[in-house]
């Protein structure tokens, strides 16, 4: 079967996590289409994606391929008869719709006239539905998606589909489509937007600054951690809990730390709100208060399966710093980073990762600054693995020379390098 990924806003990172995360679970796959968008994948092994889906952030929905047209019509034959069919076999209010994506570059007549040809087979569908049956249908918003947190909300999956017509002649060794294709689709998971931001913006404490964590961040690099169910992750810079408490809804076991008493007393109550809203399968985590350079008092050696985490990010900025400010922000890091990481590889198990957020500063230019001491911590005994195997590596994947990701937003002077170290 093959199935479509969409992709987060950092598609290099979506990328990343999903490899750990079918590694991990052993799924074979072969790719079949790679762009900045989507990933198409063909798998034989039978997953409940809707159970995968809330487990990994990078993914946005995910869409099982009906089949490849050469022409539209013979595409919206097909949902018709899907939805014919639907009609037939499940009673009660149906609800279908449909998105479309174009490659970026497709003229807007083209564009226009094929959206035009969608809507009106769709009002035609719903016309033609038998008296006794009732439909509603949900039209895409002007960028001709339906969002997904409609397609959750409406609970579209279960009560009749959101439809995909994708026109892609993306470029790539092995092209799925011939010429002008239609690859149809089916939506099968889509991510519910809604709990992700619960969990950032309702939780009793939250973390005003600009740039703090967010849990579909935490959870991507939960992920590229690639430990087993029940492992141990620490994160000794825990700040209000984010990293800790999305390591426990993706059942890990949690140790946090924090120098700071007050975001000790936060991440307490963030954990503890937390249990009251899931059902948590490790519940007995350990928080403490604690200097990085100390914790070795309370963790013992090579007890760690894996380190999740983000220190401080330094300066939040309005404007672009000069470099000699980002040289001086860096030379004070250094030393924070250095002595931590010495200290952590005592405590994290042989192999065992350290996945860390390292600031990057993004230039006028649209280019980044980066920390100049990145090699002086593989010194110290790590080597950074690579997040994306070759496949996984085409021209629109953005990934650094030294294998790191860089995770920013439009707005953003400080930037996060994610790192994916492993303790040698
Ligand atoms: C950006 S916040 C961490 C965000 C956190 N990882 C999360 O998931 O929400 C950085 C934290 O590092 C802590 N910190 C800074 N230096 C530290 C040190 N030397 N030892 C322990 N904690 C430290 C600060 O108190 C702050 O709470």
């Amino acid at each position: 079967m093959k199935y479509i990924f969409h992709l987060g806003r950092i598609p290099a990172l979506s990328l990343a996590e999903i490899q750990a995360v079918f590694e991990k679970m052993k799924i074979d796959y072969t790719v079949d289409l790679i762009d900045s968008r989507f990933l198409i994948l063909d798998i034989e092994d039978k997953i409940d994606f809707e159970e995968l889906l809330p487990q990994v952030g990078g993914v946005i929905k995910i869409a099982k391929i009906i089949d490849n047209y050469k022409n539209l019509d013979d595409a919206l034959e097909k949902t018709a008869f899907i939805i014919e069919d639907l009609n037939q076999k499940k009673s009660g209010k149906k609800i279908i719709g449909y998105s479309i994506y174009f490659t970026l570059n497709t003229d807007k007549n083209k564009v226009f006239e094929i959206s035009e040809n969608i809507k009106k087979k769709f009002i035609e569908i719903k016309k033609l539905c038998p008296k006794n049956s009732s439909i509603r249908i949900i039209f895409p918003d002007k960028n001709l998606e339906i969002k997904s947190v409609s397609v959750f909300k409406n609970k579209m999956i279960k009560k009749g589909g959101e439809f995909n017509f994708m026109f892609l002649n993306a470029p790539h060794p092995n092209p799925l489509p011939q010429g002008e294709g239609v690859i149809l689709s089916k939506t099968i998971a889509v991510q519910d937007i809604e709990s992700y931001s619960q969990r950032d913006y309702n939780r009793p404490k939250k973390d005003v600054k600009i740039g703090m964590m967010p849990p579909k961040l935490a959870q991507i690099m939960i992920n590229l951690a690639q430990v087993r169910k029940g492992a141990t992750i620490l994160d000794p810079f825990c700040g209000i809990g984010t990293i800790l408490q999305e390591a426990l809804l993706n059942d890990y076991r949690v140790v946090g730390s924090d120098a700071n008493g007050e975001q000790i007393v936060s991440s307490k109550e963030n954990l503890k709100w937390l249990e009251t809203k899931y059902v948590l399968e490790y519940p007995d985590y350990k928080i403490f208060q604690a200097d990085t350079k100390s914790i070795t008092k309370k963790i013992k050696q090579n007890s760690i399966d894996a380190i999740v985490t983000e220190s401080t990010l330094g300066p939040v900025y309005k404007k672009v710093p000069s470099k000699i400010e980002i040289r001086h922000n860096y030379n004070l890091f250094i030393k924070m980073y250095t002595s931590f990481f010495q200290i952590a590889k005592s405590i994290l198990r042989k192999k065992g990762r350290l996945v860390i957020t390292i600031p990057a500063y993004k230039m006028k230019d649209g280019k980044f600054i980066t920390a100049p001491f990145i090699d002086r911590l593989e010194k110290i005994g790590y080597s950074i693995v690579s997040p994306l195997s070759k496949e996984f590596l085409t021209e629109d994947i953005e990934i650094t020379d030294r294998n790191s990701i860089i995770y920013y937003r439009q707005n953003q002077i400080v930037a996060r390098e994610v790192f994916v170290f492993e303790n040698k």
